[in-house]
C-alpha cells in the first residue's frame, strides 16, 4: 500500500503503464474476451466478466484510497450490495439490519433475503449505538455509515468491537461518506461497500458499484462473477478518472454543506436539520469519532408541510429536483415522493421519513452563491 498523500493517490494509484506506449491513463480495454497466450495457456485476464484490465485500474486506485487489500467493481451499488451480503448469509441465518438505509436497500432485506429463509431483524441507530442487540445470534450486521435520509451516525469503532467479539460480519454502505471521510475497513468493519454512482464517480453521468476488504472472502469473487454483475471497461474508465479529484471534491462538498446546513439551522422556516456536523445533532459525538469531515448531504424538514417544501424547492435556482446524490451539481428532492415512495407508512414511520422532509445533496458550486439562492428561497415561504 503506498504512503502517499490521499490526493497523491487519488491521481496516481492504479494507473496502469504498458511498456513501450508511455500511457498517461489506463486505456479503456473495450473487449469482452482476450487471446490465449498459445492453445490452453491464458494470459492474464481470460474474459472481462472475470477480469479486465480497466476495471482492475480502477478497483486498486479505489482499494489505495480505501485502505483495503482487496476490492472490486459492479455494475451498480445494488450490484455491490447484493453480491456481497449473499455470501455471508445462508438459510436458517439470522442478520441484523438498521432500518434506516436507502430504500432499495431495505427492500432486499425486508422482501428478498427472507424468500431465502434468512431471517432479518430490524433496528433503528439510537437503539443500535446502545448495543441493544449483543445477546443476539446473528451472522451479520448491515449498516449505512451515514444514513439515508436522516443522515445518523452509526458507531463502527463500537459495533466492530462487538461484532469481532460474537463472530458476526460488519457492513458497512459508506456511500455518503467516502474513503476521503472514513474508511470502515481501517475502523474494524469486514466489508465496505459504495454506490459508486455518487461522489466516487462524482458527476452524475454513470452507475457502479464497489466492495472494499482485507480478508480472503472467496465467495465474493464466485457471487459476483455469478451474479455477473461486473462493469463495463468504458463504465470503470469514467469512474477511475472521477475517483482522480475525489479529495478536491470533497474537501469542497464538506465545507459547502456545513455552510448550508448552518443557515438552515438558522432558519425560522425549517422544523429540524440533519447534518452530521452539527454541535448539537444527536450524533455529532459518534461523528467526531468516525468521520473525518461531515460529508455533503443535508437533510431537513419545513415548517408547514409538503407544501412548503414544494415552494422552497420551486424558488431554488441552483440546486436541481433530482434523486441520486454526490454529483458536482447541487441536487434536492423529497424522499416521500422519490427514493423511499416504494416503502410503506408503517416502514416510513419506523424510519422518521415525514412528509416534508427535504434531502439536498450540496454540490461544488461557489458557497456564496448557494447561501444566497437559499436565503432568498426561504424568505419567499
Ligand atoms: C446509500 C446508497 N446505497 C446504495 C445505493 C444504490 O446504488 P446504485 O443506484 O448505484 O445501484 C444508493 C442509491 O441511491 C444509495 O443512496
Amino acid at each position: 500500500m503506498s504512503s502517499n498523500g490521499f490526493n497523491t493517490k487519488c491521481v496516481h494509484s492504479g494507473d496502469m503503464e504498458i511498456k513501450g506506449i508511455g500511457n498517461v491513463v489506463t486505456p479503456i480495454f473495450e473487449n469482452s474476451t482476450f487471446e490465449f497466450q498459445k492453445s490452453g495457456v491464458p494470459g492474464d485476464y481470460i474474459y472481462s466478466r472475470w477480469g479486465n484490465p480497466t476495471v482492475e485500474s480502477f478497483e486498486k486506485k479505489y482499494a489505495e484510497l480505501e485502505n483495503t487489500k482487496h476490492s472490486f467493481a459492479y455494475s451498480t451499488g445494488m450490484a455491490a450490495i447484493t453480491s456481497s451480503v449473499m455470501p455471508f448469509l445462508h438459510a436458517g441465518d439470522s442478520a441484523l439490519c438498521l432500518n434506516e438505509l436507502y430504500g432499495q436497500t431495505l427492500e432486499f432485506f425486508s422482501k428478498v433475503l427472507p424468500q431465502y429463509k434468512i431471517d432479518i431483524d430490524f433496528i433503528g441507530v439510537e437503539d443500535l449505538n446502545k448495543l441493544e442487540f449483543k445477546n443476539k445470534k446473528y451472522k451479520a450486521l448491515y449498516i449505512e455509515s451515514i444514513t439515508n435520509p436522516l443522515l445518523d451516525v452509526p458507531d463502527i469503532i463500537e459495533l466492530a468491537r462487538i461484532c469481532r467479539e460474537k463472530g458476526i460480519k460488519l457492513i458497512v454502505d459508506a456511500t455518503f461518506a467516502t474513503p476521503y471521510n472514513q474508511n470502515p475497513v481501517s475502523l474494524g468493519a469486514d466489508v465496505v461497500l459504495h454506490s459508486g454512482t455518487k461522489y466516487i464517480s462524482g458527476h452524475s453521468d454513470l452507475l457502479i458499484g464497489l466492495s472494499g476488504f482485507n480478508d480472503n472472502y472467496d465467495d465474493l469473487d464466485f457471487y459476483r462473477k455469478t451474479f455477473g454483475g461486473t462493469p463495463d471497461a468504458f463504465q470503470a474508465f469514467l469512474a477511475y478518472r472521477g475517483l482522480k479529484t475525489l479529495g478536491l471534491r470533497i474537501e469542497r462538498h464538506n465545507s459547502n454543506a456545513r455552510k448550508l446546513a448552518e443557515v438552515l439551522h438558522d432558519s425560522e422556516k425549517i422544523e429540524t436539520v440533519y447534518y452530521p456536523g452539527l454541535k448539537d445533532g444527536e450524533y455529532y459525538k459518534v461523528a467526531e469519532n468516525n468521520l473525518k469531515g461531515y460529508g455533503g448531504m443535508v437533510s431537513f424538514k419545513v415548517k408547514g408541510g409538503i407544501e412548503n417544501s414544494h415552494k422552497l424547492i420551486e424558488n431554488l435556482t441552483i440546486p436541481k429536483y433530482a434523486v441520486s446524490l454526490g454529483g458536482v451539481e447541487s441536487l434536492i428532492s423529497i424522499p416521500v415522493e422519490g427514493t423511499h415512495r416504494a416503502l410503506t407508512p408503517e416502514e416510513r414511520k419506523a424510519s422518521g421519513i415525514t412528509d416534508n422532509l427535504v434531502r439536498l445533496s450540496v454540490g461544488i458550486e461557489d458557497s456564496e452563491d448557494l447561501v444566497n439562492d437559499f436565503e432568498n428561497a426561504l424568505a419567499k415561504i
